[in-house]
C-alpha cells in the first residue's frame, strides 16, 4: 500500500507535527508500506495532486489549524482519498473549543464552567473570578494558554499587553490531577495520569521536553473513577462523531471528587513524548502496530 504522510504545516504546532510525522514515517517503513513524505505548505492541494501514483491512504500527521480543524479533511474528501483520523465535522467541532464544550454539555459530559470574554469584561470584573484558564479558541499543545490563579495574577496579566485578540475562552480552573484517555474506534484505552513535576501545568515544555512529564499507565485511581473517565472519553468521541484514534483530556479534583473534560484531540500527538503511543504499548501494540492500524482503519 502507498501511504502519503502529510506533516509539518504552518500552524503554531508545526514543530510538534514534524516530530509526529517523522516517527510515523519510520513506523510505516518498518511495516513495509511505500511512503511519500509531504511537508504541507499552503499549496497542499497542488502537492497532493503531484503525487504519482495516487496514494491509497493519506496519513494525516498534522496538528492545529488547517490540519486538525476540518480544512485538510475537506480537501481530502473532495480529492476522494481515504485519510486517517476524524472527518470534517468532528475535526471542526473538536478544534473549536467553544463548540466542543457546547457539545459536551448537550451530552451531559462533565466540564468546567466557561464563558467567552474580552479584556474589558475581565477588567470590569464582569467575567469569571480567578482561578481560571484563558484558552485561545483554536490552538493545540497549550499554545497561548494562560492560567490565572489569584486576583494579583489577574492584575499583572491586565497590566501586560493583551495577547488574546478580540476574545478568548475563559474556563474555571479545576485543581488536582491531569488524566487522559485515548479512544480507538470508539473504545477507550487505558487511563493515563500525567505528572508534570515542577511545571505549573501540562504546558508546551512539559509536553515535549524529554523528561518534561511522567506518564503513569495505568493511572493509580479507583475502579469507579477509571470507569467514569473511560465512559466520558467514549461519550465525547461519539458525541462529535470521531473516527480512528482520538484522545480526551481531563482534570480530576480529588477534594470534591469532580471530573471535568477539557477537550478531545482528533489529531493526538505521536511524538516520542506523546500519550497515545504509551496507551497503545500498554495494550500490547508497538508504535509501528498502532500506526499501521490507523492506515488500515482509514482504508476500509
Ligand atoms: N495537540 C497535541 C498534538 C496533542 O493533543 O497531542
Ligand atoms: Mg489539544
Amino acid at each position: 500500500k502507498h501511504v502519503a504522510v502529510i506533516y509539518g504545516g504552518w500552524s503554531a504546532e508545526r514543530e510538534v507535527s514534524l516530530s509526529s510525522g517523522r516517527e510515523c514515517i519510520k513506523a510505516l517503513h518498518e511495516k513495509g508500506y511505500q511512503v511519500t513524505e509531504i511537508d504541507a505548505t499552503r499549496d497542499l492541494a497542488a502537492q497532493l495532486t503531484a503525487i504519482d501514483p495516487k496514494p491509497d491512504v493519506i496519513f494525516n500527521a498534522l496538528h492545529g489549524r488547517w490540519g486538525e480543524d476540518g480544512a485538510v479533511q475537506g480537501l481530502l474528501e473532495i480529492m476522494d482519498i481515504p485519510y486517517t483520523h476524524s472527518g470534517v465535522r468532528a475535526s471542526a467541532i473538536a478544534m473549536d473549543k467553544m463548540s466542543a464544550k457546547a457539545m459536551f454539555m448537550e451530552y451531559d459530559i462533565p466540564c468546567a464552567r466557561h464563558v467567552w470574554v474580552t479584556r474589558d469584561e475581565i477588567a470590569k470584573g464582569a467575567a469569571l473570578p480567578p482561578p481560571y484558564v484563558l484558552k485561545p479558541n483554536n490552538e493545540g499543545s497549550s499554545v497561548g494558554v494562560e492560567i490565572i490563579l489569584t486576583a494579583e495574577e489577574e492584575q499583572n496579566m491586565l497590566s501586560r499587553d493583551w495577547v488574546h485578540g478580540a476574545g478568548v475562552m475563559q474556563e474555571e480552573f479545576v485543581p488536582g490531577r491531569e488524566m487522559t484517555v485515548a479512544v480507538k474506534d470508539g473504545e477507550a484505552m487505558e487511563v493515563i495520569e500525567i505528572l508534570t513535576g515542577n511545571h505549573a501545568f501540562y504546558d508546551f515544555e512539559s509536553k515535549y521536553a524529554q523528561g518534561g512529564s511522567e506518564h503513569v499507565v495505568p493511572a493509580d485511581i479507583s475502579d469507579d473513577l477509571r470507569t467514569k473517565l473511560r465512559q466520558n472519553a467514549e461519550a465525547a468521541y461519539r458525541a462529535l462523531g470521531c473516527r480512528g484514534i482520538a484522545r480526551a483530556d481531563f482534570r480530576y479534583d480529588p477534594k470534591h471528587d469532580r471530573l471535568a473534560i477539557l477537550e478531545i484531540n482528533t489529531q493526538p500527538g505521536m511524538t516520542p513524548t506523546s500519550l497515545v503511543p504509551d496507551a497503545a504499548r500498554h495494550d500490547g501494540f508497538s508504535f509501528a502496530d498502532i500506526v499501521a492500524w490507523m492506515v488500515e482503519d482509514a482504508s476500509c
